[in-house]
């Protein structure tokens, strides 16, 4: 009977995609999330939608965070209250999520809710993104969250379903991956492997000291930590950059997120 109201309650949750999306990176992980959870969908508006364009939103983004006056939204059109589990999409803005989002948390009711956060960024941010949604929203449950770099948004079908399997939001089983292998000092080799996957990155991502390895059906997996000064310069800090390499033989080294 337990087993039975387990099961239940997975399949009867009602599940909404509410996404921000400045530039359609982030749409296009909310329309294939959609596609794969059959869930509704609504898209967060601006009044005043954003331009577009990099450095224009970098300023209007830059004075809305400096006089704390954020972006009026259009009302949504779906009930919070009607779902059980939202995945709240957004792009990271200054390492965090983009504006809009601090206006949808400050006037919505996301009490009692499961949300999983989905974002799309440049290098990373969805942990720091995900750790300011607990904060601002201590009544909600946030959940283990989804992040895909821009440059790598081909990659979504395939990574949405491991995701939503693992996370038991789809059904259906996927490979267990393993864990990465303890951190060594990283050789020549390896540290080759790290400059073909970050150094074409527009900001530069600092030098690997340690590495983690895992084999997968797929791919190899490199967990580096990372001596970083970050984008603003300041103090040193350690990052950790996940890069992987496909089995094929014409795959090139690719990171995946970087975690700050
Ligand atoms: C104002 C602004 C700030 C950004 N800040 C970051 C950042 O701190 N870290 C990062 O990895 N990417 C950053 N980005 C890149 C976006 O997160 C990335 O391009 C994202 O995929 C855009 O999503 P969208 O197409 O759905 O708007 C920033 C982009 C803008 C416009």
């Amino acid at each position: 009977m337990a087993a039975l109201a387990a099961t239940a309650t997975i399949s009867a949750q009602k599940m909404l995609v509410l996404y921000y999306s400045e530039t359609g990176t982030t749409k296009t992980v909310a329309l294939e999330l959609q596609k794969q959870l059959g869930a509704d969908i609504e898209s967060i508006e601006c009044v005043k939608p954003y331009s577009g364009v990099f450095q224009e939103t970098m300023q209007r983004g830059q004075r809305e965070m400096q006089s704390n006056e954020w972006p009026a939204l259009k009302p949504l059109t779906k009930k919070i209250a009607d779902y059980d589990v939202v995945f709240l999409g957004y792009p990271i803005w200054f390492g965090t999520y983009a504006n809009p989002i601090v206006t949808l948390v400050k006037e919505q009711d996301f009490a009692g809710k499961t949300l999983v956060p989905f974002c799309t960024f440049g290098s990373g941010g969805l942990n720091t993104s995900a750790e300011a949604l607990k904060k601002a929203l201590p009544k909600a449950k946030v959940a283990e969250g989804y992040g895909l770099r821009t440059a790598r948004v081909s990659a979504v079908a395939k990574e949405l379903d491991r995701f939503l399997k693992e996370q038991g939001y789809k059904k259906g089983t996927v490979e267990k991956l393993p864990e990465y292998s303890a951190q060594k000092p990283v050789t020549d080799a390896e540290k080759a492997i790290f400059d073909a996957a970050c150094s074409s990155y527009q900001f530069p991502l600092g030098t690997p000291e340690t590495v983690g390895k895992r084999e997968t059906t797929e791919s190899t997996d490199y967990k580096f930590v990372v001596k970083s000064r970050g984008m603003g310069g300041g103090a040193e800090a350690q990052t950790i950059i996940y890069v992987t390499v496909g089995k094929g033989a014409d795959a090139k080294p690719e990171f995946t997120q970087v975690v700050r």
